[in-house]
């Protein structure tokens, strides 16, 4: 089970290594702002988001103490049951219909303070169920009882999904898949997320084959935005407003 999530199965990896360094980066990101709500995309698919989604809530529940849910925000192609081998018969859109509450879809997960929330049926209209007052509403509740929410999106450079949970959440990962992505498409994501006054807290390269390196592949690099550090008081306001 849960192949794909190294960092479950495998603490003492070089990968697991990686993720905690990525998710030291995050908690240091945002001094006086809290970052408790953290949306994943990339430019185009196959970039590795639900991958980085998975392991870094995996790494954050590790910290003691700490309550950590990932919710599957990609409701055109869900995978997060599928990298956690669990069912996905009732989820998020379920609890945003009304047709079940919270309790009946979390999963609960071999990692002590994970939990798990999985798309349930994919709906007609992912968009709007996404940019809908109910979902913020729900997000913003979660916060009351997890400490970090991580959310699977689809690609930031190809639909609009992910730049939508992005203008709401706390913070915005940006996994940039070496043999997938290009810098244009880099670039244009970045522009969309920036539109949408996202507060984005970095970017992971994914995917990079380091030269001479035995672990070809499973290379992780975090970028941190210096830009964004310099419009972080416009973000707030908007927060708050
Ligand atoms: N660091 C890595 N090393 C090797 N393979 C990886 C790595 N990250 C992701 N992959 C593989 O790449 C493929 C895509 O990963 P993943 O599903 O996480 O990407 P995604 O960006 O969520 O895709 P989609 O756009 O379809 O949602 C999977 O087969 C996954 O196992
Ligand atoms: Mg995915």
């Amino acid at each position: 089970m849960i192949m794909r999530v190294v960092s479950y199965n495998n603490p003492k990896s070089p990968i697991s290594e990686a993720y905690r360094s990525i998710r030291t980066n995050i908690e240091f990101s945002n001094f006086d702002e809290e970052v408790k709500t953290i949306v994943v995309t990339s430019s185009q698919q196959n970039e590795g988001k639900s991958t980085v989604t998975a392991n870094l809530a995996v790494s954050f529940a590790t910290l003691e103490d700490k309550k950590v849910l990932i919710m599957d925000g990609d409701l055109r192609n869900p995978t997060v049951h599928r990298m956690f081998g669990i069912s996905n018969i009732t989820g998020v859109t379920d609890i945003l219909t009304g047709n079940k509450d919270f309790l009946e879809c979390v999963h609960t997960s071999k990692v002590e303070g994970l939990h798990i929330l999985t798309c349930g049926k994919i709906p007609p209209n992912p968009s709007e169920m996404l940019g809908s007052k109910k979902m913020k509403k729900f997000v913003e509740e979660l916060k009351n009882h997890y400490d970090y929410i991580f959310i699977d999106a689809p690609p930031v450079g190809i639909i609009t999904d992910a730049g939508i949970i992005a203008s709401y959440v706390d913070g915005t990962v940006l996994v940039v898949g070496s043999k997938e992505a290009d810098i244009e498409a880099v670039k244009i994501s970045k522009e969309r997320l920036d539109k949408v006054n996202a507060n984005i807290l970095g970017a992971v390269l994914n995917k990079y084959e380091a030269e001479g390196s035995s672990n070809a592949y499973y290379n992780y690099y975090y970028g941190h935005d210096e830009d964004q550090d310099k419009k972080k008081g416009k973000h707030s306001k908007k927060k708050s407003a």
